[in-house]
């Protein structure tokens, strides 16, 4: 039997135990330039068998957020590289999240405040989180985009490869995992409620697909399949994303992805952060495990959404191999011995999820 403390491969890694950090945007790093606070935050959590960085900007247009971090200027992977060094430091192991939100963001947030991109366009019915200069933030409708030419995607394609190099070269991460989940540019594509296209990119499931499995062609050439993973959320409601008809969809992408030697596959089971089983949004997980293992996939499965040590025990007897915790990681630095002692867990602050300093980040205490 699997157990959630024991050691295991994962690509080139090992991995003290199946317990992963899953990605968290804190809001922390001005400027899109991770702090020394950052560095702190990470390190305390470094008992995790693998920590998944907080979605980090591949490009400017990428960004989505007021303080999100990115990649793609030398202070940025600077700022990543002490980052990453602390985790080291503490015999910590982590990835960086790659993220372009295409549709979910904001003119303020763009180059020369030009609109957002996406698959067309098709305003998302969603927030994102400006601030203003002195600092208090606000949740504020995302701007309608403008649709993607055809010949700007192989740009969009080389962006990852060159922040999927950057990310391991300069800033010192173990591997990246490609954000294609949470109603973001890369599940934009992927799904009918946000794709209306007519090219290559939309219609058929293989034309929808087709971003996504270029993006993972080209990261895994350039640092190697064994250090890459990628995140999907069939059902998902999260910032205004819908399919048609997710397992289909789904069941062609983890097929196709099967080939490339993945790290591994990273699964959000039902709504995001909420309700595991999506009114009117049925979808069989297991078959979508097994055909990735037809497929000849080697890669580990990752669960994550509503895990505690009981359920994260039964999805491991049932076939998977790592479980993702979010919100309890924030306010628990030390989940990892908690969940082994079964010690009780700490509630997360809502108030300071979202921009702010050490409260609600690195104060969470550890147990004794
Ligand atoms: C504050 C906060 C920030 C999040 N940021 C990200 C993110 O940057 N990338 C991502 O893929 N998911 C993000 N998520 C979703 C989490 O990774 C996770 O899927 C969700 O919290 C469900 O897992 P849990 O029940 O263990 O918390 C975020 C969730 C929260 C609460």
């Amino acid at each position: 039997m699997k157990s959630l403390f024991e050691s295991v491969q994962l690509g080139g890694l090992q991995l003290p135990n199946r317990i992963v950090m899953a990605p968290l945007t804190r809001n922390r790093a001005p400027g899109a330039i991770p702090t020394p606070l950052m560095a702190e935050y990470y390190a305390q959590r470094a008992a995790a068998g693998l920590i998944v960085s907080e979605a980090t900007a591949i490009t400017h247009q990428g960004q989505g957020y007021a303080d999100v971090p990115g990649l793609y200027g030398t202070e940025q992977l600077d700022g990543w590289k002490r980052v990453t060094g602390a985790v080291h430091a503490r015999g910590g192991r982590i990835f960086c999240q790659l993220w372009h939100v295409g549709r979910v963001s904001h003119v303020d947030l763009q180059p020369h405040g030009q609109k957002p991109v996406a698959p067309s366009a098709l305003a998302a019915k969603t927030k994102t989180w400006l601030t203003k200069p002195d600092g208090s933030g606000s949740f504020v409708a995302t701007s309608e985009p403008r649709a993607l030419d055809a010949g700007e995607l192989p740009g969009i394609v080389q962006d990852f490869r060159h922040a999927a190099r950057h990310a391991v070269a300069s800033a010192g991460f173990d591997g990246v995992e490609v954000h294609a989940a949470n109603g973001y540019l890369l599940d934009q594509f992927l799904k009918t409620g946000a794709n209306q296209r007519h090219d290559d990119y939309g219609g058929s499931i293989p034309n929808r697909a087709r971003l996504l499995l270029e993006v993972m062609r080209a990261v895994v050439e350039e640092i190697g399949g064994d250090r890459v993973g990628v995140r999907l959320s069939p059902v998902t409601p999260a910032n205004d994303i819908r399919d048609d008809n997710p397992q289909p969809l789904f069941d062609h992408v983890v097929r196709e992805l099967a080939g490339l030697g993945l790290a591994y596959m990273h699964v959000v089971e039902g709504a995001t952060g909420g309700p595991r089983e999506v009114e009117g949004r049925p979808f069989d997980y297991q078959a979508l495990r097994r055909a990735w293992r037809e497929a000849g996939a080697k890669g580990a499965w990752m669960v994550n959404n509503g895990y505690d040590r009981r359920l994260a025990e039964q999805s491991l007897e049932q076939g998977a191999d790592l479980v993702a915790f979010g919100r309890p990681f924030i306010s628990n630095p030390d989940l990892v011995e908690r969940l082994r002692t079964n010690a009780p867990l700490q509630e997360i602050d809502k108030a300071t999820l979202y921009g702010g300093g050490a409260k609600g980040y690195t104060d969470y205490p550890a147990l004794k």
